[in-house]
């Protein structure tokens, strides 16, 4: 079997006093589409952060693609990560967050292609030319000389998502990214997701609250409470068949079974 292409063997993750990590381990395969279910407050915004080097671990190690995320090998020994590996690491991974955090004072166009241009050294025109592919993909090729202000929630987010993939990224973090939108813009947006999922092979890993996105689109659904994986599975025997007490509780309430 090949090697998962994320791997977090024993992390511990602190905010102060209060534990949100400890000894966890979880994997993720390559192409495999992964989401993250779970109470308010419970470290799943944590979790994609840290992959995205957003946030630091206390202890444990994780792999991206066969390679340390926090540490790097120095005279055969593991130390302490430095930022230009981080900036390597990093490369590997897309994120889209529930709120756009698009810039506001520079057209969609130039949203997407700002960081190719400066973080990949592409050239304005290379730049440009993938932003209109990936414009054209989200359904937004006519919004490209438009401002963020001018346009829907909906739309935002597809720029969100054509930002993160205009990195090629081999894996796409998803954190509630439908969660800010008027619900008649959910399905726009989650569309787009359906038709990557669909067309393109992916790393997946997603927090959501749409349980009926997570169970058409997973291959995997983890249940998670308190910095654990409580449960986890293919979403038929999560979502019909739940085995935990504390699953069957939360598909209860959020479900209204
Ligand atoms: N920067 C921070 N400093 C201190 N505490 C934090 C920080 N970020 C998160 N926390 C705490 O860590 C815990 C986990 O937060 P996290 O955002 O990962 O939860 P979540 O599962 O994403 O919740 P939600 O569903 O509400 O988004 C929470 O108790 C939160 O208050
Ligand atoms: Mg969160």
């Amino acid at each position: 079997m090949s090697q998962p292409i994320i791997e977090f063997k024993n992390v511990q993750k602190r905010f102060g006093d209060t534990t949100i990590f400890d000894d966890f381990s979880f994997k993720v395969e390559e192409n495999e589409i992964v989401s993250i279910i779970g109470p308010s407050g419970s470290g799943k915004s944590t979790l994609l952060r840290i992959l995205m080097t957003l946030e630091g671990i206390d202890g444990g190690y994780i792999n991206v693609a066969g390679e340390s995320l926090w540490h790097m090998l120095w005279n055969d020994r593991y130390v302490p990560a430095s930022n230009k590996h981080l900036h390597k690491m990093r490369e590997q991974l897309g994120m889209v967050f529930q709120h756009f955090n698009l810039f506001p004072h520079m057209t969609v166009k130039r949203n997407i292609t700002e960081a190719p241009m400066r973080v990949k050294g592409l050239s304005r025109q290379d730049a440009e030319e993938s932003a209109e592919a990936l414009l054209e993909l989200v359904g937004l090729a006519d919004k490209a000389e438009s401002y963020p202000n001018d346009l829907s929630g909906g739309q935002k987010q597809r720029v969100g998502i054509a930002r993160a993939l205009a990195m090629r990224p081999a894996i796409l973090l998803l954190d509630e990214i439908t969660s800010a939108l008027d619900p008649e813009l959910v399905d726009e947006v989650l569309d787009v997701i359906r038709n990557l999922a669909k067309e393109q092979s992916f790393t997946m890993l997603l927090v959501t609250h749409e349980m009926y996105f997570a169970r058409e689109i997973s291959d995997r659904v983890c249940f998670f409470d308190k910095g654990k994986i409580v449960e986890e599975g293919v979403p038929e025997d999560i979502f019909s068949a739940p085995r935990e007490e504390r699953t069957q509780a939360f598909l209860n309430a959020y479900l209204g079974q």
